[in-house]
């Protein structure tokens, strides 16, 4: 019925919302999340259910499809992908160029900027069996960009992918394989990657999405507008978190361990940053989550057998903090991000490599999203308005008499 963007425009009006804090930017039936009571769903299914039962392929086509696969669907859509795992050889030499220190998400945005250059088939955004072969291709071609991103940082040879193995297991493999040895898959370590993939995989409109979707509601193609989302979510107050983190973890540890110190500083904003992986916009409440993987987090960390003193810290600094009354009235409590660094870290990841876990999670939500927007007829040129304050009219003067 109304359109209030609309009805406003005629009577010169905008409305001011500078972070989104309140402003719908479409409507959307993939994810649900109640905020107030730390709810999120897939296409209706909780995220608890998901995250025991499913697995990621599984949820990237009932993200993007809306159904969840009857059995012979997911056989198909497995397949598919495999079919495309490989990256041109011209693109494996791109790693060669970049600064062997350079970041991983840097490489990992110009990599999928870069299909754009070597599928010029199919760019058109409203050709559905265009989009259907870069959705596989991108799901498919991200481990393996990841994975070199990886292996260039370190100065190792990258690994072709092994089609026997399974997504994640693959992905293992192509980053701490070697050529020289044949690489043994740890279950646990591939079966609690998985479900991590799955509890970041979409998350309505958030900041990397909204990316996503304002790009490619220029028409832009589906691998520029998720080259732009995995920009988006390199800055730490959205996927960079989980490796501030684990840097605020260490920091704490370097400094003695002392954890009420620290919040202290962060309430009287001395320590230079935020209490990282807290807060949330949208959950006012424990984030379903990260409930999820403070779980997992002790589980593995016991199965693999590697004590952490960081866990210590970051259970003591989520006690303290859910008992402190900065936090209680603002309603912090931990994010996602708060534990999956330290399990990323028990499984040997660096932790530059952390936010590079986050976008191969978070991959199925930017297509889904992406595809909805494309397909909605609603759908317009994102193009927000602004409050100027700047000079009013003013006369140009000469440069000799500035
Ligand atoms: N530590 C200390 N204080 C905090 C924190 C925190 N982590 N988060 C928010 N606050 C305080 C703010 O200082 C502010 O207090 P004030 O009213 O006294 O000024 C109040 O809580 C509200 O904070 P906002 O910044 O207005 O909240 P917003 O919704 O804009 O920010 C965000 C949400 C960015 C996630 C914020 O909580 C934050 O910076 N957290 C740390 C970074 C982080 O973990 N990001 C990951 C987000 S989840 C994700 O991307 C998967």
């Amino acid at each position: 019925g109304l359109d209030i963007g609309k009805l406003l425009s005629k009577t010169g009006k905008v409305t001011l919302d500078t972070g989104f804090v309140n402003t719908a930017s479409c409507t959307s039936a993939i994810t649900y999340i109640d905020g107030d009571a730390g709810i999120l769903r897939y296409r209706g299914y909780p995220i608890e259910q998901l995250a025991e039962k499913s697995s990621f392929l599984e949820v990237a086509y009932l993200l993007i499809h809306g159904e969840l696969p009857a059995e012979a669907e997911l056989n198909e859509f497995t397949d598919s992908i495999k079919e495309h795992t490989l990256i041109r050889e011209e693109m494996r030499r791109f790693f060669d160029g970049f600064p062997r220190d350079a970041h991983p998400m840097a490489v990992l945005s110009s990599g999928v900027s870069a299909l754009s250059t070597f599928y010029q088939d199919a760019l058109d955004p409203f050709d559905q069996d265009q989009v259907e072969i870069s959705t596989v291709r991108l799901l498919a071609k991200l481990p393996t960009i990841a994975a070199h991103s990886y292996k260039n940082s370190i100065g190792h040879p990258t690994l072709y992918p092994d089609n026997s193995l399974s997504y994640v297991e693959n992905f293992l493999r192509m980053t701490f394989g070697l050529p020289t040895t044949p690489y043994e898959i740890d279950p646990v370590q591939a079966k609690v990657l998985d479900m991590l993939f799955v509890l970041h995989a979409d998350h309505e409109q958030n900041c990397s999405t909204s990316t996503v979707r304002l790009v490619g509601s220029s028409q832009a193609n589906l691998f520029a507008s998720v080259s732009a989302g995995v920009n988006a979510l390199f800055g730490p107050l959205h996927g960079g978190a989980n490796e501030a983190v684990l840097t605020m973890l260490n920091r704490i540890n370097a400094d003695g361990g002392d954890v009420n110190a620290f919040v202290r500083a962060v309430k009287d904003k001395s320590a230079g940053t935020r209490l990282m992986g807290f807060g949330h916009r949208v959950y006012r409440n424990y984030d379903p989550r990260a409930a999820i993987v403070k779980n997992a987090a002790r589980d593995v960390l016991e199965q693999m057998h590697r004590a952490d003193p960081l866990l210590d810290i970051a259970m003591q600094l989520e006690e303290i903090a859910l008992s402190d009354d900065y936090f209680v009235e603002r309603k912090l409590y931990p994010n996602v991000d708060f534990y999956t660094g330290l399990i990323y870290k028990a499984m040997g990841f660096p932790t530059r490599m952390f936010t590079v876990l986050f976008a191969l999670g978070r991959l199925p939500g930017w297509i889904a999203q992406w595809r909805e927007m494309i397909n909605d007829p609603a759908t317009k040129i994102g193009r927000p308005r602004q409050v100027y304050t700047g000079a009013t009219e003013r006369e140009y003067l000469p440069l000799e008499k500035r």
